[in-house]
């Protein structure tokens, strides 16, 4: 076996020397989820921090602790290693380097972190209005997770847990410093993700949290941290605005759940039910945002009777004697040609009625229906 160099024996894999957790009060009700996000989980992205390598060079054994109070994210970091090359221009700096990334005011005292951990599970409350609820069973969310479930849910535990989704801008009364703590998830986990500016004054934001009720005290209500988005409203002639997801994430402990999706709905719903937003668009969206978002759309789609019978019942089989609506990138007529059964109506406007009730982005649009037509010609 080659013997590691120099060089190699000082060197750490970024992503695996940092470690996020969310710490919750001791008393606060732990499920899986919650346990798994106290054990710990990895960064996906270190490069926007530690360089294109991922790499951090001068330390043996290293560990970074970047833990988190659940709700309100107040940080404490703690640097740990077994020996540390002499102080050297060569020689990373950890602390230095990423307090560029997160606010001061961070914890390097444990003991006082988690006496403020205790103090904000009581006063944390989210920011702005709550825009959307779900309740989950508790036993649900357990479902698929590699970790034995005994000890995790305590009999008293409520089976079902609620989730909250609340938005805000930068005017409501203390986000800005909420956001600035919590903005560091969208360098560690999106591709290609950076930091938005504080002086476009236009972002809306849509936080996702998990509400509990405490253990030794059900009229204490406690907020915890799953995920959010940021949203960008760009003018929209001639007097509303179409509303662009620009990033979009759930921590690691809670994904896989389902609250992507949910929180996708939430944000849907919000442009569905404000007359001033006329389309909802994505940003650049990775492959599995792409996928959760075409999910949920298609779902909403199946379920609207209406926009289901009228597109793809035998109403419009009939109606449209072999013909059907051409989307814009003409797709759904190839498909269709000499099938001459279902298939949205071909006259005209039909689509971009649809589309523009249901506030869809028109490429969006034409790829669900070419979807729905496919999965009617099987
Ligand atoms: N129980 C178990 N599994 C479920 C449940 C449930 N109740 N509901 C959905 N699932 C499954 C879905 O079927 C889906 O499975 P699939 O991947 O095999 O299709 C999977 O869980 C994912 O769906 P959700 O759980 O709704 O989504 P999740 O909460 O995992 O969030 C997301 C997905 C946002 C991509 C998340 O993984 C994430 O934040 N990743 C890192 C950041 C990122 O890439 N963000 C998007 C960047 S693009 C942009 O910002 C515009």
């Amino acid at each position: 076996m080659a013997t590691p160099t120099s060089a190699q024996q000082w060197t750490s894999d970024a992503n695996e020397a940092l470690t996020l957790s969310l710490v919750r009060a001791p008393e606060d009700k732990a499920s899986l989820w919650a346990r798994e996000a106290y054990e710990g989980f990895h960064p996906t992205f270190t490069y926007p921090i530690f360089g294109e390598e991922e790499k951090i060079y001068g330390y043996k054994d290293l560990s970074i602790e970047l833990k988190f109070a659940s709700g309100s994210l107040v940080e404490y970091l703690n640097v740990k290693y077994s020996e540390k090359l002499p102080s050297s221009s060569t020689v990373d700096d950890i602390e230095g380097t990423l307090s560029k990334f997160i606010p001061p005011g961070y914890y390097t005292d444990e003991q006082k972190f988690l006496e403020r951990v205790e103090q904000d599970a009581i006063n944390f409350k989210p920011f702005g209005q709550k825009i959307y609820s779900y309740t989950r069973s508790a036993t649900t969310l357990t479902k698929g997770k590699n970790v034995a479930i005994p000890q995790l849910l305590s009999p008293e535990d409520e089976e079902t847990v609620d989730f909250e989704v609340y938005h805000s801008t930068w005017q409501t009364p203390g986000f800005r410093e909420f956001h600035r703590r919590m903005q560091l998830f969208v360098l560690l986990y999106i591709e290609g993700g950076s930091y938005i500016s504080e002086s476009e004054d236009s972002w809306e934001f849509v936080v996702l949290y998990e509400k509990r009720r405490r253990r030794s005290s059900p009229d204490i209500t406690t907020y915890h941290f799953v995920g959010y988005s940021t949203l960008y409203p760009f003018y929209c002639f001639p007097e509303r605005v179409r509303l662009r997801i620009s990033q979009f994430l759930i921590l690691p402990p809670y994904q896989q759940d389902g609250h992507g999706s949910a929180l996708y709905t939430a944000i849907y719903q919000h442009v569905l039910g404000s007359p001033s937003i006329a389309e909802l668009t994505v940003e650049d969206p990775a492959e599995a945002f792409e996928d959760l978002r075409d999910r949920n759309d298609l779902k909403m789609l199946l379920a609207n009777e209406k926009f289901m019978r009228e597109g793809f019942g035998p109403e419009a089989a009939s109606n449209n004697g072999g013909k059907v609506a051409r989307t814009k990138r003409g797709k759904a007529r190839t498909m269709r040609a000499g099938a001459g059964k279902m298939g949205p109506p071909a006259e005209r406007g039909w689509l971009e009625k649809w589309r523009t009730d249901l506030k869809i982005a028109g490429r969006q649009f034409n790829r669900l229906v070419e979807m729905l037509i496919l999965k009617h010609m099987d």
